[in-house]
């Protein structure tokens, strides 16, 4: 079996023992993380894949995950984007509490103090002045050590590829919420954190999930990885995520939608969204503090097509087409499309079965 497929197989066979397990995540997960040889040979093969093949084989630069992150990360933090943000975020609030029609002297002299206040937090912030704070979450092989001119990366996966990456359960890690006082700023604190399986609340400027949410079985892990990442991000920080989808831009946009929503009730915003031919990236900043929404209203929201197995969803739309009926004979794909009729969501069988990424 090539490496592609065993990865995927990887991820199908969890799925499956999802669905056969009456949801029951926790069991299924904790027997996963204990068949260390699987996990092992996954990370062996997730290396070659991205080094061996899609790296040495040409991958265009415009077409690499890692350095669209790079780039967005750096375009956000040092090519103006977040004084741009804070800028306009400063004349709402002016606004807001002024009305329009105080002096716009008035008001420049307002939205400057308030950027520079806020940008002036966001450099201290940074490591020797200039270093951006990075959390890789499944980072495998640590493929933003490259680039450690710009960036302090924590690198932390189930299973490390390289020794540079630290071992850690993401769905399972504590987060210490104590306030953080502004000298502990240096790298090597995080990996004495991991060491108590724990992470800091409100310390990192990025969270990466590269091919990440994919990985699990259930929209609800993929919700609480999304939880988590708001928890750790500092006001103003970016979470990025990188998901594989080698069909057309349109044809999972009610996906990219509902993703959008859900994540943006946790206390994010938008900023970015790219469709390569492979993937969807997008970049989300940190925007409110404090989670807007009830817990776990939007976790349903996070599904991904692979969730349907051999069915794809369609959202609010009604389904006549001749394929669903062969669906009703399997009785399993009955009850899973009961289910989801009831939250509003309408299968049909998918004749085609579109090749992925991984
Ligand atoms: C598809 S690989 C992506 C690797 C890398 N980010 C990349 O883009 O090449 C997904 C990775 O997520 C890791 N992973 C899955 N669940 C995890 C968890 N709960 N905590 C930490 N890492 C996890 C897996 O071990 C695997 O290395």
């Amino acid at each position: 079996m090539d490496a592609a497929s065993f990865i995927k197989s990887v991820h199908a066979g969890l799925r499956q023992k999802w669905h056969e397990g009456h949801e029951d995540f926790d069991n299924i997960w904790q027997e996963h993380c204990n068949q260390s040889d699987t996990l092992q040979k996954y990370a062996a093969a997730m290396h070659h894949l991205a080094v061996d093949n899609w790296q040495r084989l040409g991958e265009p630069q415009e077409e690499n995950r890692i350095f669209w992150c790079k780039n967005v990360i750096m375009e956000y933090y040092f090519n103006g984007i977040l004084q741009k943000i804070l800028t306009k975020q400063a004349r709402r609030l002016f606004y807001l509490e002024n009305g329009q029609n105080i002096q716009s002297s008035m008001m420049n002299a307002f939205v400057s103090k308030e950027v520079a206040n806020q940008v002036a937090i966001i450099q201290r912030s940074f490591i020797n002045c200039d270093k951006v704070k990075l959390l890789d979450v499944g980072s495998c092989y640590n493929p933003f050590a490259e680039f450690s001119q710009s960036f302090v990366t924590t690198a932390i996966d189930l299973c490390p590829a390289d020794k540079s990456v630290i071992q850690c359960d993401f769905l399972n890690v504590a987060i210490n919420e104590a306030e953080l006082s502004e000298q502990t700023n240096d790298g090597v604190t995080c990996a004495e954190w991991l060491k108590s399986n724990q992470l800091q609340a409100r310390y990192f400027h990025v969270v990466i999930f590269c091919l990440l949410l994919s990985y699990f079985p259930s929209p609800v892990q993929r919700w609480k990885c999304c939880i988590h990442a708001h928890r750790l991000l500092m006001q103003n920080g970016l979470l990025l995520i990188i998901t594989p989808d080698s069909s057309h831009q349109n044809r999972n946009s009610k996906m990219v939608k509902s993703w959008k929503t859900a994540i943006e009730s946790i206390g994010f915003t938008r900023w970015k969204y790219v469709k390569l031919d492979h993937l969807h990236c997008m970049a989300f900043r940190k925007s409110c503090d404090v989670t807007k929404n009830d817990k776990d209203k939007f976790a349903s929201s996070m599904y991904i097509p692979q969730d349907f197995n051999d069915l794809t969803v369609h959202n609010n739309t009604i389904c006549n087409d001749a394929n669903a009926v062969s669906c009703s004979d399997d009785t399993k794909v009955l009850a899973r499309c009961i289910s989801l009729l009831l939250k509003g969501t309408v299968l049909y069988h998918n004749p085609k079965n579109e090749q992925s990424y991984i």
